[in-house]
């Protein structure tokens, strides 16, 4: 591999021994060290506030990895040379004089700051680094939930713009780093095919669904102050919906791309408290099963909170007000504890406008293309042949023009989505990552949804575990004439 060749950095993890570094920037790092992309001199730092031998704690780091990375990949050379990288440090975030001794170890090349802590403390690394002379030649990584609304992410965003100038802060959507993902940009844009069918003479509706067979397992805490419109539709759905719904933007570059979003977010039509009951449904989960197996309801989830009216589950109809788009439905769904996890978008394109064949296959007609980001990653096309046979005469069937990625590129590993994040970070590249007006624009939409759902002081709707969620997301979609793919 290695085609690419990284110049050295100093990539300084914040927060080196919590879940997310532990189960995948570690293991992402490791990965791209694997490929032989990180420069021979690139040093890691672990950074965390637990104190201690440092090879105690990176003992711990090293069994995280061979726990998240498959076993398959553990390549013995590898491991060594990654381990000589590593160093730990026990840091206070937030005491100034604790950033001499980071100061010393991350040498004078390029250093890569990643915040894989709670926002709260984002602008306080940031300060402690200028006041040790490290911003100059640093990036910063944030990691979401950059706030829970508008003006907690905007008191962030200004916090850390302090110190670093827009074009050196890359704020996370792991979303973006995924293979299936960035091939949007390529199926929508390198393909005249499509582009020239993409807007309302030809669409009919799109649908957007991220379903999570997991519960809150252990992150009870967190999860109960944001819920799933916080969570997941602010920013993974609302960034996969803006890519399939922006405008062909005038080149790849991080600015460009950006500025098409921003337009899309920009143009949501607003959803007022009045409108909620019809375009909007919010669920939590109760008992039910998982793989055969009874599991818990939301509220009885370990250290949770019986009362608790946060959502789990979210569907709602968003529209886009613009030359394109008018008309046409954006159903987005998402959920924790859904029967499998899955996530696809499904394109729904119009009938012909004139019916010639058997009045009972009327409903076969219009193509869809339905893309899945997750599991079996891959691009179908359904398209209307004629049955094969004698005995058939224009009997029509609907099948897939398909391409699996594991199937065509099956020796290519697809790479996790933090994997491809951090390249681009130390390429330099931000067009994965999310500008601080695109996250003010989709918290200001979510924002709405928040305060009308507080206004109407309505609890959630429960959906047993293991469902597709409540019977509601269901009339949500036929209430227009339509049903989610596949009737999942
Ligand atoms: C995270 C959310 O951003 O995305 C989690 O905080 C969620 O609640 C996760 O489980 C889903 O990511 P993926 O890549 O597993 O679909």
């Amino acid at each position: 591999m290695a085609a690419i060749k990284l110049e050295s950095c100093t990539f300084a993890l914040f927060g080196a021994l919590g879940d997310l570094a532990l189960r995948k920037l570690i293991p992402a790092l490791y990965q791209l060290d694997r490929a032989g992309l990180l420069h021979d001199d690139t040093r890691i730092l672990a950074l965390a506030r637990e104190a201690g031998e440092p090879q105690r704690h990176l003992a711990a780091i090293d069994q995280a990895l061979r726990l998240h990375v498959p076993a398959k990949e553990l390549e013995e050379g590898a491991l060594a040379r990654f381990q000589a990288r590593l160093h730990y440090l026990t840091m206070d975030f937030l005491q100034a004089d604790n950033y001499l001794a980071l100061a010393e170890l991350a040498g004078h090349d390029q250093l890569i700051a990643y915040f894989a802590t709670p926002a709260s403390v984002y602008g306080g690394i940031c300060a402690n680094l200028a006041a040790v002379g490290l911003a100059e030649r640093c990036r910063v990584v944030l990691e979401k939930p950059i706030g829970h609304d508008l003006a907690s992410s905007r008191a962030v965003n200004d916090a850390v713009a302090q110190v670093f100038a827009e074009n050196r802060v890359y704020r996370i959507d792991h979303y973006l780093g995924k293979e299936t993902v960035q091939n949007l940009i390529a199926l929508r844009f390198a393909n005249s095919l499509f582009e020239t069918q993409w807007n309302q003479n030809h669409i009919s509706h799109v649908e957007i669904t991220v379903a999570e067979k997991v519960g809150i397992e252990g992150r009870w805490g967190y999860f109960d102050q944001a819920g799933q419109l916080r969570d997941m539709i602010q920013n993974h759905l609302l960034q996969l919906l803006c890519l399939i719904a922006m405008d062909p933007p005038s080149d790849l570059s991080a600015d460009s791309i950006r500025d098409e979003k921003v337009k899309v977010l920009k143009a949501l039509e607003p959803i007022s408290a009045e409108q909620l009951g019809q375009r909007v449904v919010r669920g939590q989960y109760v008992a039910g099963s998982s793989d055969g197996r009874p599991v818990p309801g939301y509220l009885e989830e370990e250290n949770s909170n019986t009362q608790s009216d946060t959502e789990t589950f979210v569907a709602l109809r968003a529209d886009i007000r613009n030359w394109r788009w008018a008309g046409v439905p954006f159903y987005l769904r998402t959920g924790k504890r859904m029967p499998q996890k899955l996530s696809q978008i499904v394109i729904h394109f119009k009938a012909p406008p004139h019916y010639i064949f058997a009045p009972e296959q009327r409903q076969l007609i219009g193509n869809k293309l339905i893309i899945r980001l997750q599991p079996d990653e891959g691009i179908a096309l359904q398209v209307l042949t004629k049955d094969q046979g004698l005995d058939k005469g224009m009997q029509l069937r609907s099948g897939p023009l398909q391409l699996s990625f594991s199937d065509t590129y099956r020796s290519a590993r697809i790479p996790d989505a933090y994997e491809r994040l951090l390249l681009e970070v130390m390429r330099g590249n931000q067009n994965l990552f999310v500008r601080k007006d695109e996250i003010e624009y989709a918290w200001q939409w979510c924002d709405q949804l928040i305060a009308g759902w507080k206004q109407l002081g309505e609890a959630p709707k429960p959906y047993t575990a293991g469902s597709w969620g409540p019977m509601a997301s269901v009339a949500l979609i036929t209430r227009d004439g339509r049903s989610w793919y596949g009737d999942l």
